[in-house]
């Protein structure tokens, strides 16, 4: 029970990752907001949670709107009284090669991958600089850190993903804030099941451990950055791969 008393907020809570974080971190005794822009999936999930015995609030996110997010985080301190953890784990795809990427694309992944970022974190660290207490955890990608074929769009936000962690290191460090990046390999999702399966078979051959991450492989490292085992990790970007690229 590593995270009794502590409230975490996970974006992108209801499907692949960020649903496997809220059941780890609920197991590990959180109180989880799952914030999420699909309300039927979150709903659902929320509700099979709470039937488990765990405390789970689902709030309707979309991590581009900042009104949105104003109302989300105001609940969640109505509800809870405080923000401990802020896992930003929300994240699109909109895959093609750079010659036949729609500008569309290029800036709709810029907007939920990077500045959703921003908007929730800007939101929340408020909060956390009140009681100078708080871990933040963003996700970035082997894709921001090697470059992936057909993805300019995405590659680009998980790479100045570690830029913002490395930057909000800086500057909250001193406030009792640690911020930390997880940098998931390919992991069974949604969000790679929809890649061909000769693309996938690839994949795997190319991770030392021959096997795809699950989602609770990555939750098991937000975990680890919410937790205060990792009190002195500060600023750093978790590779959680399998061993794809060393
Ligand atoms: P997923 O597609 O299974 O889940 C993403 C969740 O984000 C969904 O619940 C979706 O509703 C939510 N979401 C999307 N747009 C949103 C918005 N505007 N506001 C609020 N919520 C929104 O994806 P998955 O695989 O679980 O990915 C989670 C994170 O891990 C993402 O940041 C992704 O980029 C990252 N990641 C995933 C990898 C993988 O292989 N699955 C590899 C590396 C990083």
């Amino acid at each position: 029970m590593r995270l009794v008393g502590k409230t975490a907020l996970i974006t992108g809570g209801a499907n692949g990752i960020g649903l496997a974080a809220c059941e780890r971190f609920a197991e590990e005794g959180a109180q989880v907001i799952m914030a999420d822009f699909d309300v039927v999936t979150g709903k659902a999930q929320e509700q099979l949670l709470k039937e488990q015995g765990f405390d789970v609030l689902f709030i309707q996110l979309d991590v581009v709107n900042r009104e949105n997010i104003r109302s989300c985080v105001e609940l969640a301190i109505e509800t809870y009284g405080k923000i401990d953890i802020l896992i930003n784990n929300a994240g699109i795809t909109r895959d093609a090669t750079l010659v036949k990427m729609d500008p569309v694309d290029f800036a709709a992944v810029l907007d939920v991958n990077l500045t959703g970022v921003f908007n929730c974190t800007q939101a929340i660290v408020p909060y956390m600089l009140d009681k100078g207490y708080g871990k933040i955890i963003n996700t970035s990608s082997v894709s921001g850190i090697y470059g992936n074929f057909g993805q300019t769009n995405y590659a680009a936000t998980k790479a100045a993903v570690v830029g913002l962690t490395k930057t909000w290191a800086k500057e909250f460090g001193r406030r009792g804030i640690n911020v930390n990046a997880v940098a998931p390999g390919f992991t069974v999702t949604s969000m790679v099941s929809k890649m061909p399966e000769k693309v996938i078979e690839q994949m795997k051959s190319a991770v030392s451990l021959q096997r795809l991450g699950t989602p609770r492989d990555i939750a098991n490292a937000y975990l680890y950055l919410a937790s205060e085992e990792s009190d002195y990790v500060h600023g750093h970007v978790l590779h959680v791969d399998g061993g794809i690229l060393m």
